[in-house]
């Protein structure tokens, strides 16, 4: 109750001093799988054996993931290791087929953690990124002033679109999933803006298609190589 009142005076202030855009995206996360369908999907059809899941919080995901070995990240509850991210990789020394990004939903902390995870991914591996496809304003705004926080996590989705060196996707389900290969980018972004945290919401509301690389849950299985 006492979150509630704080995030409503957030809204209030945020209203009068934010960025005012207020169409939202109409993505109905009922119709498609969730984030726990589609890794274990894809950890079963790639037959991967090794996991590692940043931003564990109740284990909702980390509890149902079926695979040999699984470590999960987070400085709060969850997981196997009570740490930052950043601290995680700093002295890890393993490499993973599956990584899960759902940590600090900041655009500075994402880009971090998928720099450090494109450094430590197995040849023919994954790193999936949870909340890349906000519905509204709200859902964005940093810091948090709303139920479901995905934070500008999108914004890290478009810095690594224009990487040469990393094929980027974002799977319309489960608040949206981006999907980062590490292999030469199929459809590199260009862009003119280079301040990605300077992107307004307008710019992903009407550039998100672009911006994102958009697919269907039906089609993932075709962006694996084999
Ligand atoms: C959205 S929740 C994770 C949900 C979970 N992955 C799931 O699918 O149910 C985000 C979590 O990230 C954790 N977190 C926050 N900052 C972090 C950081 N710097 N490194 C790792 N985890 C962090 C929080 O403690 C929180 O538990």
């Amino acid at each position: 109750m006492k979150q509630k009142y704080k995030f409503f005076l957030k809204r209030l202030l945020y209203y009068f001093y934010g960025e005012k855009f207020y169409k939202r995206l109409n993505y109905d996360w009922s119709k498609s799988p969730s984030r726990i369908e589609i890794l274990q999907n894809i950890i079963n059809t790639r037959n991967y054996k090794t996991y590692l899941e940043i931003g564990c919080d109740r284990n909702e995901n980390f509890s149902k993931i079926v695979i040999d070995h699984k470590v999960g990240v987070d400085p709060e509850r969850g997981g196997t290791l009570r740490m930052t991210s950043d601290q995680f990789f700093q002295k890890n020394k393993e490499s993973f087929d599956l990584i899960f990004l759902d940590g600090l939903h900041t655009y500075e902390q994402t880009i971090k953690d998928i720099d450090n995870s494109l450094r430590i991914i197995k040849e023919h591996g994954a790193i999936f990124v949870h909340d890349c496809l906000p519905k509204k304003i709200w859902n964005q705004v940093v810091p948090r002033i709303y139920g479901h926080w995905n934070g500008d996590v999108w914004k890290a989705i478009v810095r690594a679109r224009t990487y040469d060196y990393a094929d980027t996707y974002t799977c319309i389900a489960d608040h949206g999933i981006g999907i980062i290969f590490k292999r030469k980018n199929s459809n590199i972004l260009k862009l003119e803006e280079n301040n990605f945290k300077s992107l307004k919401f307008s710019d992903y509301f009407n550039h998100h298609k672009k911006f994102m690389n958009l697919i269907n849950h039906n089609d993932i299985n075709k962006i694996f190589r084999l």
